[in-house]
């Protein structure tokens, strides 16, 4: 199965290209970090009360899916290897890059378990729900002495404090890197993160592979 699968992904990374699958987690992961940066920080500027409460349900509601990502995306990535692009012949920058795609793993894992950790250690203020709906249950920290659960608290609030700061500034350099690979040195980067969209020689090409029992009217000529 798992042999399968790499077969299948080789036949994208050796195009220079992540496969459907890395390319799906990587977009809809970083539209989630990038809302709960968002969401988060005007979060926090609203006055204590009942809008902010809910600010924060709906934050921990589109963050705790994150953690379910971060667990198959890190299985996929520890089976699936990435391509070996343009980015990957640069020297200190290749390290770079290397360096904050783990700590980007880091806050994958990092920031909703500090989250829950906040939720859950001094008066949870209600229940937890994945994606808004499905029930989540508290961190088993209840039965402690309250000066550890405050412990938790402060430990686990300057956790996601210090994660959410390295991401603001990591993604804009990643942004960036990405784009100046794209548009100053030419690099196939960004296009291998891209969802392919095929042209008509791909068709072609897809065409020809196709055994002739397959093709429909029209596409069983030469071409
Ligand atoms: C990748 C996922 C997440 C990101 C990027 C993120 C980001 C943020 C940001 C920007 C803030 C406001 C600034 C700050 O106080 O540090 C914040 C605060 C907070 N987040 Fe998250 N968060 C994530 C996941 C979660 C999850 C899953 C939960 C709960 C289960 C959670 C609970 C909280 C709480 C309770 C606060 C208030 C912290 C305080 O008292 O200062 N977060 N988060
Ligand atoms: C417009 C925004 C973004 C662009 C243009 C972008 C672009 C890219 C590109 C081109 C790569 C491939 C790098 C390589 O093969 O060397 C990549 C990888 C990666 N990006 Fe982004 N990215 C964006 C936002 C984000 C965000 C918000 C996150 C989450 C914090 C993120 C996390 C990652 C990770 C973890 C990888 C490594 C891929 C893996 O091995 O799973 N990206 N990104």
């Amino acid at each position: 199965m798992i042999e399968r699968l790499r077969a299948w992904a080789r036949t994208h990374t050796e195009q220079d290209r992540y496969s459907p699958v890395g390319i799906a987690f990587h977009w809809v992961m970083a539209i989630l970090v990038l809302f709960q940066l968002g969401w988060g920080w005007y979060t926090s500027f609203l006055p204590a009360g009942g809008d902010k409460l809910i600010g924060y349900q709906v934050h921990s509601a589109a963050g705790l899916p994150i953690l379910i990502l971060a667990i198959l995306r890190f299985a996929w990535r520890i089976v699936i290897p990435g391509p070996v692009n343009d980015a990957d012949r640069q020297g200190w920058q290749t390290q770079i890059a290397y360096a904050t795609e783990y700590v980007f793993y880091i806050c994958f894992f990092g920031l909703p378990l500090s989250g829950w950790a906040m939720w859950s250690s001094v008066a949870a203020p209600g229940p937890l729900y994945l994606a808004g709906f499905i029930p989540w249950p508290q961190l088993p920290l209840q039965e402690l002495p309250l000066t550890s659960r405050w412990a938790v608290m402060d430990v686990a609030e300057d956790v996601h404090h210090v994660l959410v700061w390295a991401l603001m500034i990591l993604v804009p350099l990643h942004v960036l890197a990405a784009l100046k690979h794209h548009f100053w040195n030419r690099h196939d980067v960004l296009r291998g993160m891209l969802p392919e969209i095929p042209d008509e020689e791909d068709l072609r090409a897809t065409r020809r592979r196709m055994p002739r029992g397959t093709r429909s009217r029209g596409e069983s000529g030469a071409g």
